[in-house]
């Protein structure tokens, strides 16, 4: 298979044909070549999201693998890792590989899935990073494991209360709590990835301590005084607006890692209880990646920023072959026109809970989506469902 057109490669756009292999890897790319197929439009790596909740098992009603990947592949994410907090949690290796087979019947990206930190027993057969949600439980520095990735949830039981209403959830949760939580990481003397950072303060600790960290899309375009109610609720919450400003520029300026989505849908009747009952989380895997590339024509951001944080750094921190236009790596592409500015609906999208916060917002959406080479967006149509594959997670060094 052969696509040719203008593709980002080494940090620039330039024409050029790739030729990709039975294994879906790319094999070469060169300036022309015979029988190529022509994509119009800019072709950038498949975005990466590593931090997705599609609800399965336990919460389908809320979202399930094939609705959240088909969003996903629309949004232009091409490999998402699932989380692991699902019913029955995915706290043993037996629950992780019933999962994957199960989610993988249905997938139409490629996925990894995170396993619980504290399930881990030192078997080598998985293949998975870890989670740890340090406000649900303590884990003794022995029973930390060296050379696998894992994200930590980055809040403290002792230091969160309950709010009834968007801004005060602010106060009730308040940055010094995620501060505590990763000063307490600090003492580990570990690599950990820090979930969701939603203050600068946290992110200087972050440096300090030689962990990376993720900012969500709602920490840097939503905040604390929108009209959003329950809808606006989530863990760790949404900050002041000058706090959002600030995470954009750390983005920016290279101090913040990479971008993750922490895609956590909830039905509309869940958030139209009262915001105490309401759960926490918010729908986004479908519209970050559209609304990057609408700030990068906006030059808000640099092209080369967007897919460092986007694609290659998160592909990276995981040590997948994914996230690059290079020989050797997954063919996963997206296709867009940047002239298609377009205005985000809720309708539009593929969630199973029929919502999203981002209804006022403008995004650039891809018109085609190949995985692996072969194509599975056209012209804005799903074209082959469930093509997804499971994508293992290499073991790091000991560190
Ligand atoms: O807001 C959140 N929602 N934060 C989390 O950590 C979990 C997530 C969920 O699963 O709904
Ligand atoms: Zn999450």
């Amino acid at each position: 298979m052969r696509y040719e057109g203008r593709f980002y490669y080494r940090g620039e756009l330039v024409e050029a044909c790739i030729e990709i292999g039975e294994d879906g890897k790319i094999e070469r790319i060169k300036k022309s070549m015979d029988g190529c197929e022509k994509i119009d439009g800019v072709l950038l790596p498949g975005g990466i999201d590593i931090h997705v909740h599609f609800r399965e098992p336990g919460y389908e009603y809320k979202e399930d693998f094939y609705t959240g990947t088909l969003s996903a592949a629309f949004g232009g994410i091409t490999f998402v890792v699932d989380m692991p907090n699902n019913n029955p949690p995915i706290d043993s290796v037996e629950l992780w590989e019933e999962k994957k087979s199960t989610v993988g019947k249905k997938a139409n990206v490629d996925f990894a899935l995170f396993l619980m930190l504290k399930s881990y027993n030192g078997d080598v057969r998985v293949n998975a990073p870890f989670k740890w949600y340090m406000y649900e439980e303590n884990i003794e520095k022995k029973n930390v494991p060296k050379g696998v990735f894992i994200t930590v949830h980055a809040e403290l039981k002792d230091c969160i209360s309950s709010s009834s209403y968007l801004r005060g959830y602010d106060f009730a949760r308040p940055e010094a709590c995620e501060r505590k939580a990763i000063k307490k990481l600090g003492e580990y003397g570990r690599k950990f990835h820090i979930a969701h950072i939603s203050s600068v303060d946290s992110v200087d600790l972050c440096k300090i301590f030689g962990f990376t960290c993720e900012v969500t899309p709602h920490h840097l375009f939503l905040h604390r005084d929108m009209e959003l109610g329950a809808f606006g609720k989530v863990n760790p919450p949404l900050r002041a607006r000058w706090q959002a400003e600030k995470l954009w520029d750390s983005l920016i300026n290279g101090r913040i890692d990479i971008v993750a989505s922490d895609h956590a849908p909830h039905t509309i009747e869940e958030k139209e209880q009262d915001f105490e009952s309401a759960p926490p989380g918010i729908p986004e895997v479908e519209t970050y990646l559209p609304i990057f590339m609408r700030l990068v024509k906006e030059n808000r951001i640099g092209l080369r920023r967007a897919v460092e944080v986007l694609m290659e750094k998160p592909a990276q921190l995981l040590g997948v072959k994914k996230g690059k236009i290079e020989m050797g790596y997954d063919a996963d592409l997206i296709a867009l026109k940047f002239s298609d500015v377009k205005r985000i609906r809720a309708r539009d999208l593929h969630y199973k809970c029929g919502w999203s916060p981002y209804e006022e917002f403008y995004g650039i959406f891809p018109h085609s989506v190949i995985l692996r080479g072969e194509k599975v967006i056209e012209k804005g149509e799903i074209i082959a469902e469930r093509t997804g594959k499971f994508i293992p997670v290499p073991r790091g060094e000991e560190s």
